[in-house]
């Protein structure tokens, strides 16, 4: 190890193809894939670390800033930060990076993806195709939810929820939303209308989270919510799994209190092999993969390490979710 060279931590592995000559300059550790945060193995390194780069599954606590006298800089290979104690990071003047922009289209296409398959039943479908149950071209079998004319509430008007939205409007939908501000813009953008979370709860027919997880929204979508949903409502998740209690998730999808689920993400994630959530037929589950695309995935991580960079250097990161460390 050379001392001379400012010492960052990859928590992950990321391809040399991605980092290219973006790490150059710098003594660098890497973390074990199969372990979140970081590694037991690397915690005596964290005296000398100036920055650290993780995913949106490392958790990144007081604890880890405590044993990190030189950190200069947080930065999220993910646009939630949700896995960082960033008010702790800004006590102690770190900026914390984070990738914007570039995941919008991805995570709302899978979003799509999740809402088509559960309403039009894809997934229950292709296996009855597939295992000997399709006998006939049956005019009652396999009847989905159409979209054209459906209610769709989204729960959170930002970046990705205006992109799904956008693409729903192209199927015939009619959108309501909810958001903390209010946004005439996007009413009338999208043919939309803004209301309450209870007015979105009772009357869509399709409802897809798109907030960012913090204490406002942890477990938004309780059992007091699904009582509210109509029983032929779709819950479709590609936010955090958090924001929805998982318990009355069961709940609900058991007693018939929505009719279906499309799940990217969960609670806890992953989701443990013979978790309940998996037995259900209706409930499709998919591993977090909305920013799964190569070209999403390659430019978080140079993002991520663009933010790393400036961080180190003292200059102001392209993406921080704590400015105010400049002030
Ligand atoms: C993020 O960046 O927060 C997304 O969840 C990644 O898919």
């Amino acid at each position: 190890m050379d001392p001379n060279k400012p010492l960052i931590l990859l928590t992950h592995e990321l391809p040399q193809n991605w980092v290219g000559s973006l790490l150059d300059g710098y003594e660098v550790i890497v973390g074990n894939k199969n372990e979140r945060g970081i590694d037991r193995g690397l915690i005596k390194y964290l005296e000398r670390v100036s920055g650290i780069l993780c995913l949106l599954d490392d958790p990144i606590p007081v604890e880890i800033l405590d044993k990190s006298p030189n950190l200069k800089v947080v930065s999220n290979m993910a646009v939630g930060v949700d896995n960082i104690d960033v008010a702790a990071c800004t006590k102690r003047g770190i900026p914390v990076g984070h990738t914007p922009g570039v995941l919008t289209e991805g995570t709302a296409d899978l979003t799509l993806a999740l809402l088509l398959s559960v309403c039009r039943e894809l997934p229950q479908a292709s296996a009855d195709a597939r295992e000997g149950r399709w006998s006939n071209w049956d005019p009652t079998g396999w009847l989905g939810k159409d979209l054209k004319d459906a209610t769709v509430g989204i729960v959170g008007m930002g970046k990705i929820g205006t992109a799904v939205a956008e693409r729903l409007v192209s199927f015939g939908a009619r959108i309501i939303f909810t958001n903390r501000g209010q946004q005439p813009d996007k009413e009338k953008q999208l043919n939309a209308t803004q209301v309450d979370l209870d007015e979105l709860l009772l009357t869509s027919d399709i409802i897809s989270l798109h907030v960012p997880l913090t204490d406002e929204t942890h477990s938004l979508i309780d059992e007091a919510a699904f009582q509210k949903m109509k029983s032929s409502a779709i819950l479709i998740n590609a936010a955090r799994g958090a924001v929805v209690n998982t318990n009355a998730l069961i709940r609900a999808l058991k007693e018939g209190q929505i009719r279906a689920a499309g799940l990217d993400v969960t609670n806890p994630e992953p989701l443990p092999p013979g978790h309940s959530l998996f037995d259900m037929e209706n409930c499709l589950v998919t591993p977090h993969i909305g920013s799964a695309t190569e070209n999403t995935r390659r430019i978080m991580a140079e993002i991520a390490l663009q933010n790393l960079d400036a961080g180190i250097k003292g200059l102001p990161l392209t993406h921080c979710v704590n400015p105010e460390v400049y002030d």
